[in-house]
């Protein structure tokens, strides 16, 4: 039987008594350009950590490729990669030889490792700061070596935590080309973002996370068909995730303003 490339089966999390991740059932298919999205704090980075075997969950289980993480935990390693939110990178490496350490870690022949690392930092525009120490890097130039690192070993899943954040407008549009293109390829991509137009654009199907709670899911079509006809995923999301409310407070403190 041909298994969900990422399948989460009442996966919980509490730290303590607060309860960030509730009881999340959601199968995400191979090739599939998955959007994780919600406010802050609304339990995305703690989804992501679960399904790539850094944090425990309190409950349930979640599998890729039907392998589960937790209790198989480095044969299902080896199908993945991840982009943390602030990626923690060797500051003594130069950007060359962290894409050689990783290629190392997962076992790339050296003639492949070459050749892949030129071209992908060729699409991130980083070819001229290879040799240079990954300190000196600005904060999208970490992301996007990063990036490079994740794709070094083409994982058949991709996880990434806001890939977009401290990305120039040139360097989200080529991220956002060479995911489509990866997934098109067979590459399964779990993302979480902030940035709805992304998530619009480019995800096939997208999923909104509310206080640990998944209270959305489909394809932009089928989310606008439930009552949104006509609005824009902004709206739908601040819609389900109380932001008008937000909304009105921001006119009252303005009002005041003008009172004065
Ligand atoms: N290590 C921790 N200890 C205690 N509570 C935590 C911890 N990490 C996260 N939380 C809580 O869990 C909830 C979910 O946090 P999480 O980081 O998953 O949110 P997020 O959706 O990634 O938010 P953001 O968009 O700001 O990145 C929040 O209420 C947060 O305060
Ligand atoms: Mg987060």
């Amino acid at each position: 039987m041909e298994h969900a490339s990422i399948n989460l089966s009442h996966l919980a999390k509490s730290y303590r008594k607060h309860e960030a991740v509730k009881d999340l059932n959601l199968e995400v298919n191979k090739g599939e350009l998955f959007g994780f999205l919600g406010p802050n704090g609304a339990g995305k980075t703690t989804t992501i950590k679960m399904l790539t075997g850094l944090l425990e969950p309190t409950s349930g289980s979640a599998q890729i490729n039907g392998i589960d993480i937790w209790k198989s935990p480095l044969k299902a390693k080896e199908k993945i990669a991840y982009v943390p939110d602030q990626p923690n990178l060797y500051p003594k490496l130069t950007g060359w030889d962290y894409l050689e350490f990783v290629a190392s870690v997962f076992r790339i022949p050296n003639s492949q490792f070459q050749s892949k690392a030129n071209e992908l930092l060729k699409v991130f525009s980083l070819t001229d700061q290879a040799n240079d120490l990954i300190e000196s890097y600005s904060h999208g130039m970490k992301q996007k070596i990063a990036i490079c690192g994740a794709l070094m070993s083409h994982p058949d899943v991709l996880f990434m935590d806001e890939p977009t954040v401290g990305l120039d407008p040139k360097s989200a549009r080529t991220l956002k080309n060479l995911l489509r293109e990866l997934c098109d390829g067979g590459m399964t991509v779990f993302l979480s973002t902030h940035i709805l137009e992304i998530a619009e654009q480019m995800c096939d199907r997208v999923g909104i996370i509310f206080e640990g709670d998944i209270i959305a899911l489909g394809t932009m079509n089928e989310l606008k068909r439930e009552d949104h006809a006509g609005e824009s995923l902004e709206d739908i999301f601040l819609e389900l995730t109380g932001g008008e409310d937000q909304q009105a407070i921001i006119s009252e403190i303005s009002d005041d303003g003008d009172a004065k």
